[in-house]
Parts: C-alpha cells; structure tokens; sequence
C-alpha cells in the first residue's frame, strides 16, 4: 500500500543479516535485496570506513569510479564525518555531490553506528548505505526509517 514502509522487506533483510556467515555476505545479501525490492534504487552499495577513508565494499549498479573517499569529500564523506542520514533530492545542485553516474537525480546516505553502549565500539562509524536514484527527490520518510533500520541490523555484524 503507498506510503506505508515496506515492514516485509525489513524484516527480510535482518532475517538475512542474522543468518549471514558474515559481514561480507550480510553486505552482499543486504545490497541485493534492496536493489530487487525497490525499484527507485538504480544503484545501492555499501563503504566501510578505513582510517580515514571510505572504502567501497559489495555494491549492484553501475561501477563507480569512486570507490576510495576520503571523509572530508562527496555527501557519502558528509554523512560519515556528521554521523547523520543525509538525503540530497537534487545531486546537481549539491556542491559536496561526487558524480557516479550521469543518470544520477538524488541520493540517500545512512551512517552505520555501533549503538552506544558500554562497550569500546560504542558509537564508533563502521561505514555507511549509499543508495542513488534516477528520479530526482527519490528519498522520503519511509526510505530513511528502512534505511537507518537495516544500518542498525548491520552494524553488531561489521565489528
Ligand atoms: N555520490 C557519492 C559518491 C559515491 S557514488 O554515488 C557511488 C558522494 O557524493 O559522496
């Protein structure tokens, strides 16, 4: 039904995650499963942050050619160093926007944070969801609440 978060995907997703062998294939499984189930999202991947780099893990779309970024640049080097959500409805007109494909109208990035705790990872940044889309304002309320929820579910699985 529109307007309503798609609550079978989540729940999906984070059986998968759960039953992953590891990071890498909770990664790879969460990416194909978002780009099968939602057709607005023309290219989702996955970077972890290395240092002071991100670093492009499993993805589905057209290669990018950015797949090392370092935190002061682009909006996935935003989102990481704010440690927040940002959605960009219009890529063109975003100065900080590093270009991945021409086709590319918006753009959603979800930080993945170890939830606070007592423990010594506590909210450290692990990576981030970056998800491109060829419609322009792609983005809304439903896609950032799966979003930061899938980032949630991956984050005890990247540590
Ligand atoms: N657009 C991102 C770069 C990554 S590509 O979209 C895959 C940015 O501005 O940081």
């Amino acid at each position: 039904m529109p307007g309503l978060p798609d609550t079978t995907l989540l729940t999906d997703i984070t059986r998968a995650i759960g039953q992953a062998s590891s990071g890498l294939v909770a990664m790879t499984e969460t990416v194909a499963l978002l780009k099968a189930r939602l057709p607005h999202y023309t290219w989702a991947g996955i970077y972890l942050l290395e240092g002071d780099e991100l670093v492009l893990g499993p993805y589905l779309g057209k290669p990018s050619p950015h797949t090392r970024i370092p935190l002061g640049r682009g909006i996935c080097g935003a989102a990481a160093t704010e440690r927040v959500t940002i959605v960009v409805d219009d890529v063109n007109s975003d100065p900080r926007y590093l270009a991945c494909s021409i086709e590319t109208r918006s753009e959603i990035v979800v930080p993945i944070i170890v939830a606070e705790g007592p423990g010594a990872d506590s909210g450290r940044v692990l990576g981030e969801l970056d998800i491109d889309s060829d419609r322009p304002a792609a983005f809304g309320q439903d896609d950032r609440d799966l979003l930061e929820a899938v980032a949630a579910a991956l984050a005890p699985k990247l540590i």
